[in-house]
């Protein structure tokens, strides 16, 4: 499975890592990176493969000028030259989120469709904003589009939805979605300070590349938006949804809601009707208000289940690309057996 990358930062190192370390132990999953694009390390195209080891390190050095020359090597081409040069079998987008209009990844996106290329997303702006033409497009061309990463990380709540549950009837999706802000008010709430909590989450690589999208509640938007297409086929755009986020929550508001036996969340909602985001004291015997850190959590009314809850990681390296994992081995499965 030849893949291109764009994008390769927190993600896609973790992505490259977990094909490091899982080589040989995925029976008859034989991925190679040939193409890799980023916006400030450069670019690699090889395509017999490009080492990933030495991808790795030279990630590290934050250009791709030192990775080593290796025979086919070309470090000149752009993303669409790469797409059209033909040799992939995935086009896998990692590059920053963009919820205003989803460029340039969105443009990638549909050139890598009409190549023949299957898609796999960590990059929450295509889905978000032009999800039923990706799918359109994907579907018409009998290429799969998968993007388990763009909502709680390699926590499977799209496989559980359309896949698990695909004979229920989804009738509203709740929850936690947004790593950073839930570990913002976990440490806000054991006494640390907002800008200090918000430092950490952005170490730890929770955080989006502008971190705004997480506290004013976008990121989660964006996932509600993405919710709201799976589950119901709807088309809404932000500006349906009901958004605010943390930054009006002082560490005083968070001691306040403790003392009265609650706990500030984060929470986002989608229903066919449409979808919020908004930070609520909860009462601690709530499910929700024990969700703590970076974890994330959701729970989908059904008509046949009931409510079913998932909770796992909401944000992180190798959580995010473990998804990127996850939905190559799915596209692998279908395209096996057909
Ligand atoms: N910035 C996002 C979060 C990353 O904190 O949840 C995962 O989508």
């Amino acid at each position: 499975m030849k893949l291109i990358l764009i994008g390769f930062g927190v993600v896609g190192q973790g992505f490259a890592e977990i094909l490091q370390n899982k080589a040989g132990q995925l029976p008859g999953f034989a991925p190679s990176i040939i193409g890799v694009i980023t916006a400030t390390k450069g670019s690699l195209y090889r395509s017999r493969g490009l080492d990933i080891g030495a991808l790795l390190s030279a990630a590290q050095t934050g250009s791709f000028a030192a990775y080593p020359e290796q025979a086919g090597l070309r470090r000149d081409m752009t993303a669409s030259d790469i797409i059209s040069a033909g040799s992939a079998d995935v086009l896998v987008e990692l590059s920053p989120t963009n919820l205003d209009t989803a460029q340039p990844a969105l443009a990638y996106c549909h050139q890598a469709l009409e190549a023949g290329l299957h898609l796999v997303l960590a990059n929450k702006g295509p889905v978000a904003l032009d999800h039923a033409n990706l799918r359109n497009k994907a579907a018409s061309k009998g290429l799969q589009l998968r993007y388990e990463a763009t909502v709680m990380a390699g926590t499977p709540v799209m496989q559980l939805a359309e896949e698990a549950l695909a004979g229920c009837a989804i009738q509203a999706a709740r929850g936690i979605l947004n790593g950073t802000t839930n570990y913002i008010l976990t440490q806000m709430e054991a006494g640390m300070s907002y800008t200090e909590a918000l430092t950490q989450a952005q170490a730890l690589g929770y955080a989006e590349t502008d971190p705004a999208g997480d506290v004013e509640g976008w990121d989660a938007a964006g996932k509600v938006l993405i919710l709201a297409s799976a589950l119901f086929g709807s088309r809404l755009k932000m500006s349906d949804l009901d958004v605010s986020g943390i930054t009006r929550i002082s560490s005083d508001d968070i001691t306040e809601a403790k003392a009265a036996g609650q706990r500030y969340k984060l929470i986002a909602e989608a229903t066919p009707n449409g979808g919020a985001v908004k930070a609520m004291r909860l009462p601690l015997s709530d499910p929700l208000a024990s969700v703590a850190g970076s974890t994330n959590a959701i729970t989908l009314e059904t008509d046949l289940m009931g409510a079913v809850t998932l909770i796992g990681a909401g944000a992180g390296k190798l959580e995010t690309g473990s998804a990127i994992l996850s939905d190559l081995l799915a596209i692998q499965r279908v395209a096996g057996s057909g």
